[in-house]
């Protein structure tokens, strides 16, 4: 695949038709929503409980109005919920904008998509359904697979310790912003259609790695507690989404998250924030 002229090329930014972002109110949809907003491209915000100037209420089980949503779009920004964990969202969404005639789709997966375990399991098995069907899909496409968010520890805001479900297990932690930096490029650039960009941070850690740059940070200790997937799963989530987290955390349990790649920099042209400058910019949220 030859390589772009990353993050300066004429087209980056100029395209200026309507863009529709799906899970607009959460952790990387309202971040596409903040910068697409900043470079004054058209945009309309979805979730099924829409805010803001541009938001619009849809949901991924009513196809009604995913058709409401699509309708004169581009592209689309499509992040379904790992509450659910089925390709069943992808899949309507898609169907939606193909007949909308929608240019592009950007999907959000997630690192490992596709691998198999020792005892045969895939990993991320819902969203491998959901990247083979945006492959197929006949639009211009572009995946995301980002590594653990730095973000995942704001739990500990709420003045609990940090959940550990992944124990030693290092990822290549990777500060949300950039996650959609790089969705914002993809969705106004068409030179990422047919790329699969692995996302990670500059830096491997494990969740004490994290606790400990946290402590550093913060200037007071902060702790991790032990949680299995069975714990971490039964704070409202389907038996899907469980069965998925118990397999995706086992395998980076054992070390097999332990990829760093240079993607977000070659896509923007600047190296990933550490995790320890994402915690910098997010120290009021620890109170
Ligand atoms: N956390 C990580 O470390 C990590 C790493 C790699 C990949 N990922 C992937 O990232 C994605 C999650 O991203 P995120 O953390 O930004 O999500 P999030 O903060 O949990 O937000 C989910 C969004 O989806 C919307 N939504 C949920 N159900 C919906 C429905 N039925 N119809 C329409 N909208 C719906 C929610 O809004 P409403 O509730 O208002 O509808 C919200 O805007 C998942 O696909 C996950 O696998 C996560």
């Amino acid at each position: 695949m030859p390589e772009l002229p990353i993050g300066e090329g004429p087209e980056s930014g100029s395209v200026g038709r309507m863009i529709l972002i799906t899970g607009a109110t959460g952790t990387i949809g309202g971040e596409v929503v903040r910068q697409l907003t900043g470079r004054g491209v058209p945009l309309r915000a979805m979730s099924r409980t829409p805010s803001g100037p541009h938001g619009v209420r849809a949901d991924f089980d009513d196809p009604e109005s995913l058709r409401r949503a699509v309708e004169g779009v581009e592209a689309v920004f499509l992040l379904t919920a790992p509450t659910t964990a089925t390709s069943r969202h992808d899949l309507a969404l898609l169907a939606a904008a193909r007949e909308a005639g929608v240019a592009r789709v950007v999907k959000l997966s997630a690192i490992g998509t596709g691998e198999t375990t020792a005892d045969g399991e895939v990993i991320g098995e819902w969203h491998l359904e959901g990247e083979e069907a945006v492959r197929a899909s006949g639009m211009g496409w572009t995946v995301l697979r980002p590594s653990s968010f730095a973000s995942n520890v704001l739990r500990f805001a709420a003045g609990e310790r940090i959940s550990n479900l992944t124990g030693d297990g290092k990822q290549g932690v990777v500060d949300p912003r950039d996650v959609a930096a790089v969705a914002v490029e993809a969705l106004t650039d068409p030179r990422h259609d047919g790329r699969v960009h692995t996302l990670t941070g500059p830096e491997l850690l494990s969740v004490p790695d994290q606790a400990a740059e946290l402590s550093r940070v913060l200037g007071r200790p902060v702790e991790t507690v032990e949680v299995s997937p069975e714990q971490f799963a039964s704070s409202g989530m389907g038996s899907s989404a469980a069965r998925s987290i118990a397999i995706g955390t086992a395998w980076v349990r054992e070390g097999h998250n332990a990829v760093v790649t240079d993607d977000v920099e070659r896509v923007l042209g600047r190296p990933p924030t550490r995790f320890s400058d994402w915690v910098r910019d997010h120290v009021e949220a620890f109170g």
